[in-house]
């Protein structure tokens, strides 16, 4: 017997075979819940598949979300004081959280004194995605996420660098290794000044920035250890 076919007793079949009114009637409620069952079995396939097109949709086009994945307006540029990296302060001076990108903006200082020049300087700038603002100071946005094993990585005013509380890495201002079992460093968004806008696009992210070595270090390790 079908799953869409209803038993029936033993009276119900002699009335059927019977004939007449009662067995008309018998007929329409078996009928009636045939279709019932068909329709709801209809039904949860559609949403089954509805549901899967959706997830489908969002694996290939997070940024239509609005949510992580998409580009971003993280805030206006007044709000982003820059300093040098020995004066960051978390939200106050050249280092802020956006945990809506799952971001840290820093914003450093004009003044900033870099460990390379000249050409090379440019390169390494270019490949850890820094952007030079018109007043002369640079921007980076990294992944608030530890490249070890993904814990959030918090901001330490109190050794001016970015120390993850599971294993202990340890990166700079600039989301550069410094040490700790990472394997690279931080990985960083593409971002962009718009006008007056701070924006990120949470779509692209680097995630090639090697361990730095005298060829390829922006900024000196912090002269403060980081005490537990
Ligand atoms: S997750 Fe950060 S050091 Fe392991």
């Amino acid at each position: 017997m079908g799953i869409d076919t209803p038993p029936i007793t033993p009276q119900q079949y002699e009335v059927l075979h019977g004939g007449g009114a009662e067995a008309a009637e018998i007929a329409r409620q078996r009928l009636s819940r045939r279709s019932f069952l068909r329709r709801s079995m209809l039904a949860v396939w559609g949403i089954s598949a509805t549901s899967a097109v959706a997830g489908a949709l969002y694996m290939l086009y997070p940024n239509l979300s609005g949510g992580f994945g998409s580009v971003q307006t993280v805030g206006k540029v007044s709000e982003f004081k820059a300093a040098k990296p020995a004066d960051f302060k978390l939200e106050l001076a050249g280092v802020y959280h956006r945990p809506v990108a799952r971001a840290y903006v820093m914003h450093l200082d004009a003044s900033t004194k870099f460990e390379l020049q000249g050409a090379l300087l440019q390169s390494q700038l270019s490949s850890e995605n820094f952007v030079k603002d018109k007043d002369g100071s640079y921007w980076i946005s990294l992944y608030q996420k530890c490249v070890h094993l993904g814990c959030t990585v918090p901001f330490r005013d109190n050794c001016l660098s970015f120390k993850c509380p599971c294993h202990g890495s340890h990166y700079n201002v600039t989301g550069e290794y410094l040490d700790g079992p990472a394997p690279r460093s931080l990985d960083r968004f593409q971002m962009s000044i718009q006008g007056d806008n701070v924006v990120i696009n949470t779509g692209l992210i680097n995630n090639t920035v090697a361990h730095p070595d005298a060829t390829t270090q922006l900024i000196a390790a912090p002269s403060v250890a980081c005490t537990a």
